[in-house]
C-alpha cells in the first residue's frame, strides 16, 4: 500500500484552507511544536562593503520607557511598542493598545486581544466588539463621538493577543499591569467598566468568579484616586449565553443611573 498522500490541487487547497477556516481554525500549527519563548535566533545578514560597522543601539527614549515615565496616552503605545518583556508581544501580529476617546467619563477594560483585534490592533473590533458597541449604543454611549459625556474609551489588561485566544497567564496579566494602571492614572476616569473577570479581579484584588462580581459598585485605587468601578459579563460570554443579557442589561442600566446621578 503506498501510503504517500496525494499532493492537492491547488484549487483544492484553497477549498480545504476554506473549510478550516469556517471551522474555526485561525492559526497554522505545524508538524514540529515552535518554543515561541526561546529567544529569537540571530539574523545573518549578508555583508554589505559599504556598511560595514556595526549597527549602534537603539538610543531611541521609548526603548527603555517604563510606564511611570509616560507622561501621556500617546507615550505608553509609544513604550508598548518598544516593551519585548511581554511573551505575548512575539506570538501576536501587532500591538493592540486602546481605541475611543481619551476624555471619556468611562473607561472600559476587556481582558485581551482576539483575532479581529490583532488584525487591526484596535480593541473590541471583532463579533463581541460589535455586541458591545450595541450594549453601549442602548445606554446612549458611544466609542466614536467627541463629546466627552458620551464618550467611551477601551482598553485591555493585555495588549497583544494570546495564542489561540485563550485566557492570559498571571505573569502576563502583572507584566502588562503597569501600563494598564497608567493609562487609567492618565485617562482620568470617572467610572471604570470592568468587562469580565479578568480586569474585574486584576483592578479590585478580588479572586470571585465574575456571575458574582458583576452588577456591584467596587472601586479600584490608582495613582492616590478610588474610582468607582463596575465588574459586567463580557459580550464574548454573551454571545455564548444569550440568556444572561438581561445580567448584562441591569448592569447597563446601573452604569447609566450613575452617570447621570454624578
Ligand atoms: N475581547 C477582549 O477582552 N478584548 C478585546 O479587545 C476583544 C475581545
Amino acid at each position: 500500500m503506498n501510503a504517500t498522500p496525494t499532493p492537492l490541487t491547488p484549487q483544492q487547497a484553497a477549498e480545504a484552507l476554506r473549510w478550516l477556516s469556517e471551522m474555526g481554525a485561525d492559526e497554522i500549527v505545524c508538524e514540529t511544536p515552535a518554543n515561541r519563548l526561546a529567544p529569537p535566533a540571530a539574523k545573518i545578514l549578508p555583508r554589505d562593503p559599504e556598511r560595514s560597522a556595526p549597527p549602534s543601539p537603539d538610543t531611541s527614549p521609548a526603548q527603555s520607557r517604563t510606564a511611570a515615565d509616560c507622561a501621556g496616552l500617546a507615550d505608553i503605545e509609544a513604550a508598548l511598542a518598544a516593551f519585548d518583556a511581554c511573551p505575548l508581544k512575539k506570538t501576536a501580529t501587532r500591538l493592540c493598545y486602546a481605541d475611543g476617546n481619551p476624555a471619556a467619563r468611562v473607561l472600559l477594560v476587556g481582558e485581551a486581544p482576539g483575532r479581529d483585534e490583532d488584525i487591526e490592533g484596535r480593541p473590541f473590533v471583532g463579533k463581541s466588539g460589535q455586541l458591545l458597541d450595541r450594549m453601549l449604543a442602548a445606554i446612549g454611549l458611544d466609542r466614536t463621538t467627541e463629546d466627552r459625556e458620551r464618550a467611551v474609551f477601551i482598553t485591555n489588561t493585555v495588549f497583544w493577543r494570546p495564542p489561540g485566544n485563550r485566557t492570559p497567564t498571571e505573569a502576563e496579566t502583572q507584566m502588562c499591569l503597569p501600563f494598564l494602571l497608567r493609562t487609567i492614572e492618565l485617562q482620568k476616569p470617572d467610572v471604570i467598566v470592568c468587562l469580565g473577570a479578568t480586569p474585574a479581579q486584576r483592578l479590585t484584588g478580588r479572586s470571585d468568579g465574575i456571575l458574582k462580581l458583576r452588577g456591584k459598585w467596587l472601586s479600584a485605587s490608582v495613582g492616590g484616586r478610588t474610582i468607582p468601578l463596575l465588574p459586567t459579563l463580557h459580550p464574548a460570554y454573551l454571545l455564548r449565553q444569550p440568556t444572561n443579557k438581561r445580567l448584562a442589561w441591569r448592569d447597563l442600566l446601573s452604569l447609566r443611573e450613575r452617570l447621570d446621578a454624578h
